[in-house]
């Protein structure tokens, strides 16, 4: 086990050196009624401040520009619907619930790197939405480099032109001849190579940055705060890290009532909640692409933070190895899942459009399709991670017709393109990394 690490070390190692993930030793109990009638911004501040090594009041600093002109105000309005509410987590650059993290992460790294006189390059794996996010969140900030691994042809079009489109001098985009979990293993890979990571500078902004879950927990704060229900939440996932945030927010003294998690095909983490099995398959394709995956990353913090204490390492040495562990027993009966298949996304975004005149992605479609197979328990909250705009082809297909998007997204079409193709090998991308030159 690698030795334990502050805050500010853990954000800019990303994985620790012996590629495991960092967890908190302990988890502080917030004062929730202290935190009522806070804006945003002062919630975050308040919220992340028991975990971070950084003085409060720069904090507190980090947080109002994170979370201010950005946003024009919105970080996470809470839409009512006839079932609860739609939680929107789009509103930020990059019409994401990434947003939300990583424009917190970048300020924090870049606050980090100045303080320490130190620069970062920060590589990235994403199936969609993370990457253009990681990159938005280095603009305007010279001592980070982002570089984004995307597996080549499995994002969606407009997703891609969001990443490549960006020609900033500290973004790059490396398109990988194979998938999502191919990019993810080769970052793993370059991180497990002490020398190499620290010759590199190589930080990770991947949902494996515990940064990312801490700044993602502060929302489900925000919904028992603003509906002053226990929480009740639908949370799409694919790598596990938004849900873990839900989890994480309910260990802090948050009430809960039930924390659903949606799968698409890929339901990796949806049969381990059913079963108690964790067991690779194939990768689908589907019309949620964020979602296809199938290593769930951060299960490895769910089994540690959940009980699996000691026995962990052996278990993610053994799915490295087999492809599947047995590990039951760790989740409590708050937590519940489910999944949607290709048809069932189509249908939910088709349901929803007639039932209440909003377009939901297909991501946040897979959400409410889970919620309307579980048993319904009163008003819940859905949390919706992407602006539909973002997959126009998918919502057409739904509704049957065109369906115009987003406009700052369709402006993108025809810019100019940059981006290096390499094939699914570490050893290209060590390659082509050590060719980057520093930024001045
Ligand atoms: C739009 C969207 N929804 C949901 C998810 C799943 O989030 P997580 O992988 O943290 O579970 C992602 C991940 O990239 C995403 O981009």
């Amino acid at each position: 086990m690698a030795a334990p690490v502050g805050f500010q070390e853990a954000t800019l190692q990303g994985l620790a050196s012996d590629g495991g993930l960092f967890v908190p030793e302990g988890l502080p109990t917030l004062d929730l009624p202290a935190l009522k009638g806070l804006s945003y911004p002062e919630l975050a501040w308040r919220v992340m401040q028991p975990f971070c090594d950084i003085p409060s009041e720069d904090l507190r600093a980090i947080c109002a520009d994170a979370y201010g002109p950005k946003y024009g105000g919105e970080v996470a309005p809470l839409r009512p619907d006839p079932w609860g509410h739609v939680l929107e987590l789009f509103h930020g650059p990059t019409f994401s619930f990434k947003d939300v993290a990583l424009q917190f992460l970048g300020r924090t790294l870049d606050y980090i790197l100045r303080a320490r006189n130190e620069r970062c390059n920060l590589l990235v794996a994403t199936s969609g939405d993370t990457g253009s996010a990681a990159l938005q969140s280095v603009v305007g900030c010279p001592r980070l480099t982002a570089v984004v691994m995307f597996p080549k042809g499995r994002v969606s079009p407009l997703q891609e032109m969001q990443m490549t489109s960006l020609l900033e001098p500290n973004t790059f985009c490396l398109e990988i001849d194979g998938t999502f979990d191919d990019c993810q293993a080769i970052l793993k890979q370059l991180n497990r190579d002490p020398e190499f990571k620290q010759r590199m500078q190589l930080g990770a902004v991947n949902s494996v940055n515990f940064a990312r879950l801490l700044a993602q927990s502060v929302y489900y704060v925000w919904i028992y705060l603003q509906t002053g229900q226990p929480l009740q939440v639908v949370v799409p996932t694919g790598n596990f890290g938004n849900f873990l945030s839900a989890w994480l927010a309910s260990r802090m003294g948050v009430p809960v009532r039930r924390l659903a998690l949606a799968t698409n095909d890929n339901d990796i983490v949806h049969r381990y909640f059913s079963t108690g099995t964790y067991e690779r398959g194939p990768v689908h394709e589907t019309l949620a692409p964020a979602m296809d995956i199938q290593v769930a990353s951060n299960l490895e913090r769910f089994f540690a933070m959940a009980g699996g204490g000691e026995r962990v390492a052996n278990w993610m040495a053994q799915f490295e190895k087999d492809g599947r562990i047995e590990a039951p027993g760790l989740a409590g009966p708050e937590i519940v899942s489910g999944k949607a298949t290709r048809a069932e996304i189509l249908a939910a975004i088709r349901s929803y459009y007639a039932q209440v005149g909003q377009v939901l992605c297909p991501h946040t479609a897979v959400a409410w399709h889970v919620a309307r197979q579980l048993p319904q328990v009163g008003s819940e909250v859905i949390v919706a991670t992407a602006h539909p705009g973002k997959f126009p082809e998918a919502v057409q297909e739904a509704l049957g017709r065109p369906y115009p998007g987003h406009p700052a997204l369709e402006a993108l079409r025809g810019r100019p393109r940059r981006a290096v193709s390499l094939p699914a090998q570490a050893l290209a991308v060590r390659h082509w990394l050590e060719g980057l030159s520093p930024q001045e």
